[in-house]
């Protein structure tokens, strides 16, 4: 469970970046995390995983002020896949990288590489296992951040815009990945994103920043197909809702748009 209580942040003095943000976000839930470029998104996930530390108020993770931690201290506990895939590569080979994490925790070498095959596994990146990180494609580097973040079995994790620079194949693909270990492993799916198509589908929860404050917390179908002002907290509806708006149903995907539809005209 991750929760802020009357969050203030600042990187520097007298510019706030994040103000009075309460949230509580529940094991199992699948949230969305919204808003404008510069909204505060990456600076609150940050906070979670204890990478800063607000200026004032608590992040609880399951009860517990992280204030005095650090982030290896959570890093069991939440898998962190960083915006900019680059930034997260610290190893030489794939299957290096995604060892970090166990080798920091010390387990057995034969635990290491257990956890490190089945996250390559889940990633289709086994092939790659011996190849050097850098040179992967964009795609390939975004999987690479997530079995990372996957190789401690994290109950948590939070994924910062993955699914940019992917082509549709690719991002379906992970997103069903992400969505079966929510539904079927109960893993806390917390992801940013700008892709709404991806929120409308597939988030339960959306959360939404505007300017550092929290402006909206509900479902996606509220957010969207509700009255809210969405185009002026920089957001662009989805194509399911603009549709479904239109012909006065309900659809979480152009796929369900169709059916429904469909039904309806025989
Ligand atoms: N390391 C930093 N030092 C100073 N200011 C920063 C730093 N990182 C972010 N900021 C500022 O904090 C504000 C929030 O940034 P943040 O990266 O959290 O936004 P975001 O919602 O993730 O945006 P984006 O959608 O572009 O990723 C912005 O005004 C940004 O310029
Ligand atoms: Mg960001």
């Amino acid at each position: 469970m991750l929760e802020a209580k009357n969050i203030n942040f600042s990187y520097r003095r007298g510019i706030p970046v994040l103000q009075d943000i309460n949230c509580k976000i529940n094991d199992g839930e699948f949230v969305a995390l919204l808003g404008h470029n510069g909204s505060g998104k990456t600076t609150l996930t940050r906070l979670f995983m204890a990478l800063d530390h607000p200026r004032s108020g608590q992040i609880l993770v399951d009860g517990n002020d992280i204030v005095k931690m650090e982030p290896a201290d959570l890093a069991d506990k939440i898998g962190y896949v960083f915006q900019n895939p680059d930034l997260q590569i610290l190893a030489d080979t794939v299957f290096e990288e995604v060892a970090y994490g166990p080798r920091v925790k010390k387990l057995t070498e034969d635990s290491v590489k257990k956890q490190v095959d089945d996250a390559l596994e889940a990633m289709e990146l086994t092939d790659l296992a011996q190849s050097y990180p850098r040179l992967l494609s964009f795609g390939q580097k975004r999987r690479l951040g997530v079995a990372s973040a996957l190789a401690l079995g994290p109950k948590t994790l939070i994924l910062d815009e993955i699914t940019n620079g992917q082509d549709q194949a690719e991002k379906a693909k992970m997103m069903e990945y992400l969505q079966a270990l929510n539904e079927k492993h109960g893993v806390t799916i917390v992801l940013i994103t700008h892709d709404m198509d991806v929120v409308r589908r597939y988030a339960r929860r959306a959360l939404v920043l505007t300017d550092g404050k929290q402006v909206f917390d509900g479902t996606p179908k509220d957010l969207f197909e509700g009255s809210y002002p969405v185009e002026n907290w920089g957001l662009r509806r989805p194509l399911a809702s603009v549709l479904a708006a239109a012909f006065q149903v309900s659809a979480s995907n152009c796929h369900e748009f169709c059916a429904t539809v469909a039904k309806e005209a025989k």
